[in-house]
């Protein structure tokens, strides 16, 4: 019988053609994500008992979920961000976990850069008040010249780092296991946290969502950043605490954020962020690009194609099944 494989990333159709072809040519039935948004746990626990093999979007993995997968063997995420998968309970049921490393990268720090120039240029205001007739030609700020704070000093933050050198920018570091040789080749200093948020004019979040870096950026972290700040977070939404996110952005304790992600996805249409004219908002799309969801696609479907053949996924972060004989 014909193995078959859920696709939790949406659009993959669309952009993932050559990943498509490539499960189907291996004998696996492709069932992809219809909807414009992450599966429910409530979706998934209906149909999970049916897969060998997902390629997983930003839908829940958690222990239920993964109790009920009883035929799944592999997952290959769809990124690389992985606090949606309960790592000790995927190793513990023998489901192995790989993930997209070093593809998703560029287009994220290109985003990055993105929208700390939107926020500093005010583009999107600039364009809804244009389209709405209006002749609107407030000043903006210019990135050149200003300190660049990444707090995390990772794959995404070093391509932003990269990226950077082409303006005239002053390019800060914070990494609790900071890359001395990458710094050094990029121009960068590395610092401590405080220093970070007191001196730099951008601060860019590129931290991992872990239960040790929750609301990193806190009221405490925005108190300390310059009132002319900005705030950039294309990571993960749990690493900002958004209440003292929305305070900051009120009472100009800080002067604006670009933000990609949030504490709760899909955003809430009520959620009080959306109400500041000083905040560039986008729906967690740093990585979507049609060249780097094809490439990320077809990584999936060659690690799940991989498993099955008996060779180990690329980039493993569960055990790797056939090394240990
Ligand atoms: N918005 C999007 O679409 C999108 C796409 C891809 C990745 N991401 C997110 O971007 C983030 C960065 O990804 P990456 O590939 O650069 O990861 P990475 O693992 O290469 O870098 C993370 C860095 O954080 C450092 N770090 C870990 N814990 C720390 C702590 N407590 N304090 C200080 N530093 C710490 C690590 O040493 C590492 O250098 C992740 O959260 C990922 O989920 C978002």
């Amino acid at each position: 019988m014909k193995k078959k494989v859920l696709v939790g990333a949406t659009n993959f159709s669309a952009t993932c053609r050559e990943a498509k072809e490539l499960l189907e040519k291996n004998g696996f039935i492709v069932d992809e994500n219809p909807h414009q948004r992450p599966y429910t746990r409530e979706e998934l626990k209906e149909i999970v008992g049916d897969y060998a093999a997902v390629s997983a979007g930003m839908e829940s993995w958690d222990r239920e979920i993964l109790s009920l997968a009883k035929n799944l063997k592999v997952i290959g995420r769809f990124g690389v961000g992985y606090d949606n998968i309960d790592l000790k309970a995927a190793e513990e049921l023998g489901i192995t976990v790989a993930i997209a490393k070093g593809i998703n990268g560029a287009a994220v720090a290109t985003m990055a850069i993105g929208l700390m120039i939107s926020v500093l240029r005010k583009i999107p205001m600039f364009d809804r008040t244009t389209r709405e007739g209006q002749w609107v030609r407030a000043m903006g700020s210019d990135l050149d010249g200003k300190k660049v704070g990444l707090l995390g000093f990772g794959d995404i933050a070093q391509k932003t780092a990269k990226r950077l050198s082409g303006f005239d920018v002053e390019i800060l570091a914070y990494d609790l296991f900071p890359n001395e040789e990458a710094a050094r080749s990029l121009n960068v200093k590395l610092t401590d946290k405080d220093t970070l948020l007191r001196e730099c004019d951008i601060i860019s979040c590129h931290l991992p969502n872990l239960p040790e870096t929750r609301h990193t950026m806190n009221e405490a972290a925005f108190a300390r950043m310059k009132p002319t700040a900005i705030f950039i977070n294309t990571s993960r939404g749990p690493l900002v605490d958004e209440a003292a996110l929305y305070q900051a952005l009120k009472e100009g304790v800080i002067a604006g954020a670009g933000i990609d992600v949030y504490e709760q996805e899909p955003i809430r249409p009520d959620n009080p962020l959306l109400t500041l004219d000083n905040i560039v908002c986008t729906p967690h799309t740093s990585a979507e690009t049609n060249e780097v969801c094809a490439r990320v696609g077809l990584n999936t479907a060659q690690n799940i194609v991989d498993y099955f053949n008996g060779k180990n996924p690329f980039y493993t972060i569960t055990r790797k099944p056939f090394d240990e004989a």
